[in-house]
């Protein structure tokens, strides 16, 4: 694995699961430190213990320098990220980079497996950099005996280690019968459905999932604004739509909006992918549009209850883009704490796992409380913005008692079941029956 990110480390710990041995390298000299020593550099449920398992085994080993490993590999599989150039488009200079380093240290025949969320094209383009490298260096005959398969990966923080292991589909995008059976073998002892596609359709399913996913958050979302004051409910109306299977039930909670470094980033380097190509992708753009909206919708809905935020004292319930992780990157949350201060709000925040990560993006001015309780003493009001399970869990007396105003803001529609009106708080969440005010 080359590349010890965050879909690096999961699949690699996934492959090693199933049983291969797998090396992970990264040029991050502290990160391969800290996972030498059984430390995982990011927060994931499970992922320490596994990671120790399977390291006391000897299934999985960490590097900073892929020569001193290539000669023993037969599969090379690049998962560098892909960040977003300032107009939305992928910035494959890493994951070029990783190629011209697979071109210039290879010996023998291997194949490479990219991983990375790239747009349409870049996997023939990766191949023909390693054998153009494999060629400069002479390797003119190994050039022809490389190959590439498009593997993209479709799990999802917080649940990445059991999403590997069962996931809804293994799609493979290559064009040759050996690679299809080598990849296939590679995931041996996971049933799902095994997708064999050409390459660039591999490369279009991933991105074109995530673009689908967000219009569904994003459609739930517009419902939800239009909702508010009818007498509906958009869980109910969730449901009910869900239940058609033609639809499902999932990605159709209402909020204030998609996060994370999946959605944002794929949405808006396919939109751009269609501009560089002369075509108007109007849903993608409406469905940034509307994710962009949701936040601030629910912005504008605290300072019409509450007025002017200056001075005013607000707790938060929820830093991370969602539950069970502690990344931060593009989370809405992260946007409404930088907006409440902007506004000249004294604001007190706790998250279960993103504190940390939060710190080094929000304001010093921000107070980081040491538990729930502790974020909510003394505020004029609380918002839930990631719904945490273990908000639920709170002692909603106590939370009443040490709050100077009891008004909650829910974006995540996390309490909407606990009936905190009767229990003494005004309840604002999105497109519930009762949330206009
Ligand atoms: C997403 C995809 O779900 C994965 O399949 C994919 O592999 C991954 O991106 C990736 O490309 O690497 P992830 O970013 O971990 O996974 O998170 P999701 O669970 O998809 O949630 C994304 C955002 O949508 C979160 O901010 C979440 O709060 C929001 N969301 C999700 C909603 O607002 N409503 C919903 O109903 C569901």
């Amino acid at each position: 694995m080359i590349g010890t990110g965050y879909v690096g480390l999961t699949t690699g710990l996934g492959y090693a699961a199933l049983g291969h041995r797998v090396v992970c390298v990264d040029k991050d000299t502290d990160k391969i430190a800290k996972l030498d020593f059984g430390q995982a550099p990011f927060y994931e449920p499970g992922l320490e213990e596994i990671l120790k398992t399977l390291q006391e085994n000897g299934q999985i080993i960490f590097t900073t320098d892929l020569s001193s490993v290539i000669e023993s590999a037969n599969v090379l599989m690049i998962t560098v990220q892909t960040s977003p150039k300032t107009d939305g488009r992928a910035d494959l200079s890493h994951v070029e980079a990783v190629a011209e380093e697979i071109g210039d240290l290879l010996n023998h025949e291997a194949l490479v497996v990219l991983k990375s969320t790239v747009p349409v094209g870049t996997n023939r383009r990766v191949l023909q950099i390693i054998r153009d490298r494999l060629s400069q260096k002479g390797k003119v005959d190994l050039a022809e005996l490389i190959h590439i398969a498009s593997v993209p990966e479709f799990l999802r923080e917080g649940s990445a280690i059991s999403d590997f292991l069962s996931p809804d589909r293994v799609v493979i995008g290559a064009d040759d019968e050996v690679v299809f059976r080598t990849v296939e073998e590679m995931h041996r002892g996971i049933k799902s459905v095994f997708l064999r596609t050409r390459i660039e359709s591999a490369e279009f399913i991933k991105v074109a999932s995530n673009a689908f996913l967000a219009t569904k958050i994003s459609f739930i979302n517009e419902i939800s604004n239009i909702v508010d004051g009818t007498g509906a409910d958009i869980r109910e109306i969730a449901r009910g739509i869900g239940l058609d299977k033609r639809i499902a039930p999932y990605f159709l909670n209402a909020g204030i909006g998609f996060g994370g470094s999946c959605f944002p980033k794929d949405v808006a380097a396919l939109k751009s992918y269609a501009g560089i190509i002369g075509y108007d992708f109007r849903l993608l753009k409406s469905v940034i549009e509307v994710n962009n909206f949701q936040r601030e919708l629910f912005f504008k809905k605290i300072i019409s209850r509450l007025g002017s935020l200056k001075n005013r004292k607000i707790g938060v319930w929820g830093l991370a883009f969602k539950p069970n992780t502690d990344d931060v990157r593009e989370s809405a949350a992260i946007d409404i704490v930088q907006r409440l201060i902007g506004a000249g709000a004294d604001v007190s925040v706790y998250d279960p796992q993103a504190m940390q990560t939060a710190s080094r993006v929000l304001p010093e001015k921000v107070v980081f409380a040491p538990t729930p309780i502790d974020a909510a003493s003394g505020v004029e009001a609380l918002l839930v913005l990631t719904e945490w399970p273990e908000f639920r869990c709170v002692s909603f007396d106590t939370l009443k008692f040490c709050m100077i105003d009891p008004i909650i803001f829910d974006g995540r529609n996390a309490l909407a079941d606990i009936n905190l009106s009767q229990l003494g708080f005004e309840y604002i969440g999105i497109g519930l029956c009762d949330s206009r005010k």
